[in-house]
């Protein structure tokens, strides 16, 4: 039986990948900073660590076949870190991200260069990977958006018309689990989206849809954007973000008015056709919720 360490397990993507694993006949073990919070299910081994602790990394990594890598650690802790994973583990799934470009050296945004920095050495290693490159998570309307909608029927956010391809974290989840526990997928670097491309207002009238109550988009300026949204992400993300909403909603670049890419990597991997953003609104209902 394969013995399969994940981390990132108390987050969006890897708490499914928990219990999707838990379906097949793997054992799992998660890296937890703190086990006596992580609230993951029983039948599962939890073993205290941390991607910036690498000499604490041997126990949860011993014995270990594979490893599910989410890296939300400072890249300074990068290279010890992974140098310790790849010592263990003879196959490595990371999560990394659509906006990684192969063989150029300078990266669009900070998140990428690190996320493209962990893949080369990941590659480098000699063990086998699979790099999930997903785009917007669905899970992003959450953090973004749920305060509010729990507050008021108003939505105040920037870039009415940006668009994505909003991905269900249980799509994700399910490729990585297709990776980790199949062969077939040594070298695939998968660009996953979800099934539709939706402007930010879409996504918005979805999730009023969805808890029956109608929801009006206040479109605001970028720059008080960026000051409440440093409030709920770290500044880089919230200028990584802005940026980007800029170039697909307004700086006459070759994308303005196109939809978001749609990729079919989810169905073709999995078999089952990628959730809806409609799919994930229901499922998370509740936590929009008064
Ligand atoms: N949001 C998007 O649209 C999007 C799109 C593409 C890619 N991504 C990438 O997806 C990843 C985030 O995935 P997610 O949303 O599933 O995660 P998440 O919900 O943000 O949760 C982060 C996870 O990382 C763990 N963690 C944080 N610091 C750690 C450390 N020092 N050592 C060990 N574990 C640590 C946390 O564990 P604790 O319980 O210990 O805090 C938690 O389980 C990021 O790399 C992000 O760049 C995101």
């Amino acid at each position: 039986m394969e013995n399969i360490l994940v981390t990132g397990a108390t987050g969006n993507v890897g708490r499914q990948v928990v219990s999707q694993l838990l379906a097949t006949d793997v054992r799992v073990r998660v890296m937890a900073r703190s086990p006596e919070s992580a609230g993951l299910p029983r039948q599962v081994e939890v073993v205290r660590g941390d991607l910036t602790v690498p000499t604490a990394l041997d126990r949860c990594l011993d014995g270990v076949d594979a490893v599910f890598l989410v890296w939300c650690a400072p890249a300074t802790a990068v290279a010890p870190g992974v140098a310790q994973i790849v010592k263990h583990a003879r196959r490595i799934v990371f999560l990394s991200n659509l906006t990684v470009r192969d063989g150029i050296e300078e990266q669009a945004y900070p998140v990428t260069t690190l996320h493209a920095k962990i893949e080369r050495l990941i590659e480098v290693s000699g063990v086998r990977w699979t790099f999930l490159r997903p785009g917007a998570f669905a899970s992003n309307a959450r953090i973004w958006w749920a305060p509010q909608v729990r507050a008021g029927d108003v939505v105040r956010w920037p870039y009415p018309g940006a668009v994505t391809s909003p991905i269900h974290e249980r799509d994700i989840a399910a490729v990585a689990v297709r990776a980790l526990c199949e062969d077939g997928h040594a070298g695939a670097k998968y660009i996953l989206t979800g099934p539709q491309s939706l402007t930010h207002r879409d996504q918005v009238r979805t999730i009023g849809d969805a808890i029956g109550r109608p929801l009006r988009f206040e479109e605001i300026p970028p720059e008080a954007a960026r000051r409440e949204m440093a409030t709920i992400m770290p500044a880089s993300i919230a200028d990584m973000l802005l940026d980007a909403w800029q170039n697909v909603e307004y700086a006459g670049s070759a994308t303005v008015g196109k939809p978001a890419p749609v990729t079919p990597t989810v169905a073709e991997i999995t078999g089952v056709p990628a959730r809806s953003f409609r799919d994930w609104a229901v499922d998370h209902a509740v936590e929009f919720q008064q």
